[in-house]
């Protein structure tokens, strides 16, 4: 697949590095010189946000959650994700009082499909740290981790079936995009846990720490 990624940082890092030599790659930031350093690691081109979604057949949506929409104007709005498939990474979440940010009752990945009504809008890989994504082995205590998503679109949810086993992990989809919220009110849990300190690998699921110790 060709991935286009608006955004530079830590996830687009970690699923990058695990999709570079099995798709082609585009990173694109605000900073030229950071998204060409990024890009240059995983051989991918680099760019504008604008570029990104020319060039995606998948889009990957990697800014700051509170920045995603801006990101979505700067790519050329709806016409320029037409056609594509594109994957909300973000967690709309306050890392103050760790509640989501959403206040009409919908989730980002709803409102997202709603501002580009041509695109197959996917939720996935929110649920767990970038540092988690760019594990090398993503088995632990012998059984894979599991991927939640949620996808309305067939053609979708094959595709990041697929880009979830590529990065090691193992596909299991919650539903249609309905059930977003439900992943970004989970990942809300998250959050407030590995602040307060837990172990990456063991919040949501039996795990037990010494298994795989956080590195
Ligand atoms: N980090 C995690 O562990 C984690 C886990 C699961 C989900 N998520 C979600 O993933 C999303 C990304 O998180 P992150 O930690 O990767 O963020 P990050 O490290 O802060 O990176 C954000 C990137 O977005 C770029 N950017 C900002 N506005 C842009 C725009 N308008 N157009 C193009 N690029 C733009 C920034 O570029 P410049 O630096 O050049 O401005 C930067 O490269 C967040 O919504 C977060 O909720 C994060």
């Amino acid at each position: 697949m060709k991935i286009g990624f608006i955004g530079g940082g830590s996830m687009a890092r970690a699923l990058a590095a695990k999709w570079s030599g099995k798709h082609e790659l585009f990173v694109s930031g605000r900073t030229p010189a950071k998204a060409a350093a990024v890009a240059a690691e995983f051989g991918a081109g680099s760019g504008t946000a604008a570029e990104a979604a020319a060039f995606g057949d998948v889009v990957v949506l990697a800014t700051r959650n509170e920045d995603v929409f801006d990101a979505i104007d700067q790519a050329g709005g709806a016409a320029a994700f037409a056609g594509k498939i594109v994957i909300d990474i973000n967690n709309p979440i306050s890392v103050e009082t760790f509640l989501t940010t959403r206040t009409d009752g919908r989730s980002l990945t709803q409102a997202i499909q709603h501002a580009l009504p041509d695109a197959a809008v996917v939720k996935a890989f929110n649920m767990a740290q970038a540092a988690v994504w760019a594990d090398p082995d993503m088995t632990y205590d012998g059984r894979t981790m599991v991927t939640l998503y949620t996808a309305d679109d067939d053609r979708a949810s094959d595709a990041i079936a697929e880009l979830i086993t590529d990065v090691g992990s193992e596909p299991l989809k919650l539903g249609g995009n309905a059930h977003a919220y439900q992943l970004e009110a989970a990942a809300a849990i998250v959050i407030k846990f590995l602040f307060a300190g837990h172990d990456r690998h063991t919040i949501l699921n039996v795990i037990q720490p010494e298994v795989k110790p956080a590195r």
